[in-house]
């Protein structure tokens, strides 16, 4: 199980703040990071993936590749407290754009039509400032053409051959997502993101998918979101060699935590039939909002 923390750059040490839409979840200061991930670390979180927030926006994602960013920040400090923590990061330029799209807008530009080509640059240099500043691994989320081998032959170039790189391969235009984009304030600004991300009516293209990442250099494939989709988990991890991962997001957590919330279900046993249904499935990782919490409650190990 991965854990995913949102991480925001801010003066303010202290700051911690609840996100409405998913209660127990945090945007978190790099010192409260540290407190929430130490907490983590010894009931037992081996992993998790990062969310950036930054201060400041552009129609360049500046702050996305920014050596001294908020991600590359939180990296440093989580492997210099934790060298055994397995640190893997969201690369994407959805958290760091203006108008949200995950790349870059043709100039004038209104209905949001990212331009695949010249972003997957933008990306590749995102994912080595990631890497360079520790990170154990790669997850490129934001379903541009070619991005895979982009960021291989950067990371190549640079030296690091062996850091693995986590394809978000099969990523649905999900109303799944919706809390997650309060999370990172990466709702886009205007536009959806049905031009890059799938239909979810589209099962083949999930192989096509697949196919592509695997041949660019892929070493983890995924899923998201997970529970809505279990039948493209199995088929494509029947299909692929690689290790299959899964993406329980945003949306799944709210709904099981606020019928929890509610005393509507029992929440332990709904959540591991959930998570169980998933591994079923054939995921070999999961992605989920409730690592944590089913660490310290003992609901897992
Ligand atoms: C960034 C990204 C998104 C999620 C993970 N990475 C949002 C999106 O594509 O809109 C969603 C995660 C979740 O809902 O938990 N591109």
């Amino acid at each position: 199980l991965m854990m995913l923390y949102f991480v925001v750059d801010t003066t303010d040490e202290d700051f911690k703040k609840e996100i409405p839409s998913m209660p127990g979840q945090y945007q978190l200061s790099l010192k409260q990071l540290e407190k929430t991930v130490g907490e983590a670390v010894d009931a037992g979180l081996r992993s998790l993936m990062l969310f950036g927030i930054p201060k400041h926006k552009d129609a360049i994602a500046s702050e996305a590749y920014a050596p001294n960013g908020i991600v590359q920040r939180a990296i440093r400090m989580l492997k210099a407290k934790w060298p055994e923590l397995q640190v893997v990061t969201d690369v994407c330029l959805c958290e760091y754009t203006s108008h949200g799209h995950c790349g870059i807008l043709k100039e004038g530009d209104t209905c949001g039509e990212v331009v695949n080509d010249p972003t997957l640059e933008l990306l590749a240099k995102t994912a080595l400032s990631h890497v360079e500043a520790g990170a154990d691994m790669v997850a490129p989320s934001d379903m541009m053409d070619g991005r895979i081998l982009a960021i291989r032959e950067t990371l190549d170039e640079a030296g690091y051959v062996n850091t693995p790189i986590m394809s978000y391969a099969v990523k649905y235009a999900s109303a799944f997502y919706g809390p997650f984009r309060a999370a990172a304030g990466s709702a886009p600004s205007f536009g959806d993101r049905k031009g890059y991300q799938m239909d979810p009516h589209n099962r083949k293209e999930a192989l096509k998918e697949c196919a592509l990442d695997e041949a660019e250099g892929a070493d983890i494939l995924m899923v998201k979101p997970a529970l809505s989709y279990l039948d493209v988990i199995r088929e494509c991890s029947d299909a692929f060699d690689l290790p299959m991962c899964a993406y329980s997001v945003s949306g799944e957590y709210a709904m099981i935590k606020a019928a929890a919330i509610n005393g509507w279900i029992d929440e332990e046993r709904v959540v591991l039939e959930a998570l169980l249904g998933i591994r079923r499935a054939g995921a070999k990782l999961i992605l989920t909002y409730y690592a944590e919490e089913a660490l310290k409650k003992g609901w897992v190990r």
